[in-house]
């Protein structure tokens, strides 16, 4: 769709989903073995967008794998990297500046947000209504975290309350992080310096009665900005609530496997993904919803349940993995336990250890049969 344009911003800090996001930012951490903004990126080109832009800050650098993608995909991808975090409303305003947009409407997304919006039926609307801001909306029963939205007749913003107590509003339509605006929003916004477009610019407008609008379709929606939330992400992209694509052949129903990874005499029950080059020992069982980065190791007798493996994980002989996260490189000893769990890149967790809710920070060591957490 040409006569749309779109941004992502991922240049946030996740501090929410540390350790997993200690060097890698929240839109690049893998969703069923794909960077998250790779599947945004698909979405997008799969909606007719050509000209998609990434404002970029934290870890900026680490985002240059992601062209490669982009190009594949046909779209013409602009990476541009502000000096200093500049929230929300500052990034827009520095890739205006910096001539990422044109007079098009322009579609923002936040660079953690799992959901497939209905492209097209957003631009009709926006345009049919000739709004300066339209928002993808969903409904969350607990909006405390949330942007709320009272809408009136013809889905116009009639008031905007960021984060509100359960007793202020009876509204359960929040912003989803997806937006379409007219460029000439952002001029609007200080140059140069930080501004959270959500708590400052827009309040104000909405007081001002500018012709905002929210529009419901019903569709998928999930903020990987939480450990659970990440978890879930997966999940439903393995059950296929969500039109992502895991990566590798989709060899079996509900199972998709990388080249070269062996796992003979293995249990695997779908869903499932498996990287590329894994080695899954005789023996070893996946109990489901699984999801092993490439060139991981699983030894025999380990046990895993909806968990996600980064890459190059190496998983002990009799471990046991539950609900829980394991970053790039890391080692889980033999019988160790990690439930409700998430260990860090190449942290190492030694032998016997058991972790039940806790958090291994990166490269932390803990040798063997050290440690019993048991937050059960
Ligand atoms: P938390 O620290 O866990 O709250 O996560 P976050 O840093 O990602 O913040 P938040 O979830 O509120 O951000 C929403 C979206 O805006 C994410 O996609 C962030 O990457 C992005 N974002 C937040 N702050 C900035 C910023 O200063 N610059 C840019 N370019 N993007 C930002």
């Amino acid at each position: 769709m040409p006569e749309l344009q779109a941004v992502i911003l991922a240049g946030g800090k996740g501090t929410r989903l540390r350790p997993v996001t200690t060097n890698l930012p929240k839109p690049l951490i893998p969703v069923a073995n794909r960077p998250l903004v790779v599947h945004q990126l698909m979405h997008l080109a799969a909606s007719g967008i050509t000209d998609v832009t990434l404002a970029l800050g934290y870890n900026a650098d680490r985002f240059s794998a992601v062209e490669e993608e982009a190009a594949r995909l046909g779209l013409n991808l602009r990476l541009i990297v502000e000096p200093e975090p500049l929230g929300t409303g500052g990034a827009l305003r520095w890739c205006a500046d910096e001539g990422a947009f044109d007079d098009r409407p322009l579609l923002w997304m936040n660079g953690d947000v799992v959901a497939t919006p209905s492209v097209r039926a957003l631009e009709a609307f926006h345009r049919e209504r000739e709004a300066s801001l339209t928002f993808w909306l969903t409904s969350v029963r607990n909006v405390s975290e949330f942007g709320v939205l009272e809408l009136g007749g013809d889905g116009r913003v009639e008031r905007f309350l960021e984060k509100p107590a359960p007793e202020e509003t009876d509204s359960r339509l929040v912003n989803a992080g997806i937006l379409m605006l007219s460029p000439e929003v952002l001029r609007r916004i200080p140059k140069g310096a930080f501004h959270s477009f959500e708590t400052a610019l827009l309040p104000k407008m909405v007081d001002d009665r500018e012709p905002l609008y929210g529009m419901l379709d019903g569709g998928y929606w999930l903020d990987t900005g939480r450990p659970r939330h990440f978890l879930g992400a997966n999940r439903h992209v393995l059950e296929g609530r969500v039109e992502w694509w895991p990566a590798g052949g989709h060899t079996e129903d509900g199972l998709w496997e990388g080249a070269g990874t062996k796992r003979e005499g293995a249990i695997v029950i779908h869903p499932a993904v498996l990287g590329d080059d894994c080695l899954i020992d005789q023996g070893a069982q996946l109990f489901g919803r699984t999801v092993l980065g490439h060139r991981s190791t699983v030894g025999a007798g380990a046990q895993l349940e909806n968990c996600v493996l980064f890459d190059d994980v190496a998983v002990g002989e009799d471990a046991e993995i539950v609900n829980s996260i394991v970053c790039a490189g890391a080692r889980i000893g033999r019988g160790a336990v990690l439930q409700d769990s998430i260990v860090g890149a190449r942290a190492v967790v030694g032998d016997r250890n058991e972790l039940r809710g806790a958090k291994l920070w990166n490269d932390v060591e803990l040798p063997n049969g050290s440690l019993v957490v048991d937050r059960a």
